[in-house]
């Protein structure tokens, strides 16, 4: 059973309580920082642990809150990045919802540590309960001074908000969100300047995941080469994974970093294998924005070694054989899935949720939506396949932010993978679009 650092105490009746919370050794790292630490010194830690952003990117976080501009006494914001919008991840909802004070603790000591007074946590919007309950536990948090003015008599003041999304997946990318926190239409801006010079009301300011900034909390209490020792080589600590999709026990799993994707997948510690003793088809790996990956190549690498649950690992052989550990949206898909179908769908949902600023995502989401509905449809024709392909490179590398990427990469990857699944939709649109119907490899055609 691996160690878990962030969810041990997520099952305790009234966890979410400040009382039940504190009992269970809850805003330790809040008196820790304030009393013991300098702010530098909070940030070294984070930096030796070698914790990497929990949103997606794998940003390392300690390196990240070391490019803070400086002038001090310019007032500097930190945002805790909750929108999560991305099909498969639905981690920091269960993490905020469970265990609120565990994200409150990690706001008040990462803004310590960042100097700043005035923090946030933009949460998407749907998630209106989680908001409620993170109202209430702030408010206890004030009621019993870890937020407010002279926290534990520090001298150290902070406010915590709680600011609901603007209902799309773009508020999620970091300066769509601040875009949408001054109370504008959630656009993201163009780079240079980052956040950290020109960020919030264009002050310096740090984005963080829920889950980045919650892991501070045992970087700070036992320090960072104790964090660090967990995981493999670069993936330090431990990482939530959601788990959806063909799986016996699909669920929210705290895994230290390297458990060997077979292992994650069959194990009964984890997901316990494939649903109705069917075979792996696919998995994404990291949500829906990165490359589905056949059984063959997510359970082994290129080279024949054991695909690891590490940032490295998963992209091992780049985005020829390799994905990515992503926010860890971990999406199986057992024989009988329609890869194509699944595609037009993933893309659907991209072309909604293009904001439109730049015409190769705008126009290319669109594209690519248009082009799988018809080849899902049994009206495609085989050159459609590298339509698919061109479209995506097209796309790819031209947009202000990632969201195109996130919309290419899978379509490219599923025709890379799984070529033969688009052109039996063209050879035989027939038994294609009946309802139910799949490619098999072990028959040609099974409805
Ligand atoms: C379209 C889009 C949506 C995103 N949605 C989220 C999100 O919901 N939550 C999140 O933490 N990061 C999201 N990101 C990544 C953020 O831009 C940013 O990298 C992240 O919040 C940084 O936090 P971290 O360094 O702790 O990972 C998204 C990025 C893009 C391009």
């Amino acid at each position: 059973m691996g160690r878990k650092l962030l969810t041990e105490h997520i099952n305790v009746p009234g966890i979410d309580t400040f009382e039940v919370y504190r009992k269970h050794g809850g805003y330790r790292s809040v008196e820790k920082a304030l009393k013991t630490m300098t702010p530098d010194e909070v940030v070294e830690e984070v930096k030796k642990s070698g914790l990497r952003g929990r949103g997606g990117a794998g940003f390392p976080t300690g390196m990240k809150w070391s490019f803070l501009a400086k002038p001090e006494g310019v007032p500097r914001h930190l945002v805790c990045n909750a929108d999560e919008s991305e099909p498969g991840t639905f981690k920091d909802r269960h993490l905020m919802s469970k265990l609120p004070h565990l994200l409150i603790e990690g706001m008040i000591t990462s803004s310590y540590a960042l100097g700043a007074n005035t923090s946030y946590i933009y949460i998407r919007g749907e998630l209106l309960y989680v908001l409620r309950i993170l109202e209430k536990a702030i408010a206890e948090a004030y009621a019993n001074g870890f937020l407010g003015k002279n926290i534990l008599g520090s001298g150290y003041d902070l406010d915590l908000h709680v600011h609901p999304g603007g209902g799309a997946y773009i508020c999620g990318e970091e300066t769509a969100l601040l875009e949408s926190l001054e109370g504008k239409r959630g656009n993201p801006r163009n780079k240079p300047p980052f956040p950290a010079v020109q960020g919030l009301y264009a002050r310096p300011t740090v984005v963080n995941n829920v889950e980045s900034i919650a892991a501070v909390v045992p970087i700070v209490n036992d320090g960072g080469e104790e964090y660090a020792k967990l995981g493999v080589g670069k993936s330090t600590g431990t990482k939530l994974i959601s788990a959806c999709g063909h799986l016996n026990k699909p669920g929210i799993y705290e895994i230290e970093l390297g458990v060997p994707v077979e292992e994650f997948i069959y194990s009964d510690e984890y997901c316990g294998g494939i649903w109705k003793g069917r075979d792996l088809k696919a998995v994404v790996a990291g949500g829906s924005s990165v490359p589905i990956l056949p059984k063959e190549l997510i359970l082994k690498t290129a080279a024949g070694e054991n695909r690891l649950m590490t940032y490295e690992s998963l992209s091992d052989g780049g985005f020829v054989t390799g994905t990515m550990l992503g926010s860890g949206g971990f999406i199986a898909m057992d024989e009988t899935t329609c890869i194509v179908r699944n595609t037009w769908s993933f893309s659907r949902f991209y072309h909604h949720e293009s904001c439109g600023q730049c015409s190769p995502c705008r126009e290319g989401t669109g594209w690519l939506e248009k082009v799988l509905h018809r080849l899902e449809h049994g009206h495609g024709h085989m050159h459609d396949i590298d339509l698919l392909v061109s479209v995506a490179k097209q796309i790819e590398g031209n947009t202000i932010c990632p969201l195109g990427e996130a919309a290419a990469w899978p379509v490219a990857a599923a025709v890379r993978h799984f070529r033969h699944e688009f052109e039996w939709h063209v050879t035989n649109p027939a038994e294609a679009t009946r309802p139910g119907a799949y490619y098999s490899s072990k028959a040609a055609v099974a409805v």
